[in-house]
């Protein structure tokens, strides 16, 4: 098991401002002439803040050498509610001057979604160019954690959980009675730096569950994020950490 590095902030204003200044120093760092920084960015709400700050940054991003993913999509068009396309357009595409060809959206709307995971993932193949790897290495991931203890759309007791083939792939929330698509485990895992962003009373008991329980990966999929060579970080507030010091 990685050893994951938890820090707790007073609220999601802070939480997002350190999430915004490991980004940029990361970022600044890694992007270079001839290489691109690549990032993975989840949907939902807790993320929303960060994508605002980071589109009203006064650090000199290198955004033409920014490549973007998304970590998982809603089976609807991008201009639908639901949409985590929508929320990142609204909260940093429109606003960041990031090429749009450096933002490579997961196109769920395909009712064929087999074709659509599998064109992501060349997608994935030509940005990212795993030369020998059989993963493509992302440097930088931002997940989520649902209170059911998912992540990504990896849900629980759900199919994709046991993926360890495909980089994307269709899987169904019972709970939510759709499907998404979802980049998988393998691919998470061989990020060079994850960071979850948890935030909200809500979650505290499946925080305290995920972090300090016994291993239990399909109740508690966000468990299963454990990257192998790379940097584990939990970003989250004290509402939702009020169980971990026990
Ligand atoms: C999504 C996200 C999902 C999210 C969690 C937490 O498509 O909804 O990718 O994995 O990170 O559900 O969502 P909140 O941040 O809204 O609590």
């Amino acid at each position: 098991m990685t050893t994951p590095e938890i820090k707790v902030f007073a609220n999601l204003e802070e939480l997002s401002g350190q999430a915004a200044r490991l980004f940029e120093g990361l970022a600044k760092s890694r992007a270079r002439p001839k290489k691109i920084f690549s990032v993975a960015l989840s949907g939902g709400s807790t993320p929303k803040r960060l994508y605002e700050m980071l589109a009203g940054s006064r650090r000199q991003i290198p955004w033409d050498r920014i490549h973007f993913f998304q970590v998982d999509e809603r089976c609807v068009p991008p201009d639908h509610p639901e949409s985590n396309y929508k929320m990142i357009r609204a909260a940093l595409l429109d606003y960041a001057s990031i090429p749009p060809l450096n933002f490579h959206r997961i196109v769920a709307e395909d009712p064929d979604r087999d074709a659509a995971a599998r064109q992501y993932a060349q997608e994935m193949a030509q940005v990212l160019s795993p030369v020998d790897a059989q993963w493509p290495q992302l440097d930088l991931i931002f997940l989520g954690m649902g209170s059911d203890g998912h992540t990504a759309s990896l849900f629980p007791g759900s199919p994709a959980l046991d993926e360890r083939v495909l980089w994307v792939r269709p899987n169904f929330s019972q709970r939510l009675g759709s499907f998404r698509l979802t980049l998988t485990y393998p691919v998470l895992n061989a990020a060079a730096h994850v960071v979850f962003l948890v935030a909200g009373a809500d979650k505290a008991e499946t925080l305290r569950d995920v972090l300090k329980g016994p291993p239990r990966l399909s109740p508690l999929p966000a468990q299963g994020v454990q990257p192998a060579g790379g940097r584990l970080r939990w970003f989250v507030d004290q509402a939702a950490a009020r169980l971990l010091a026990h």
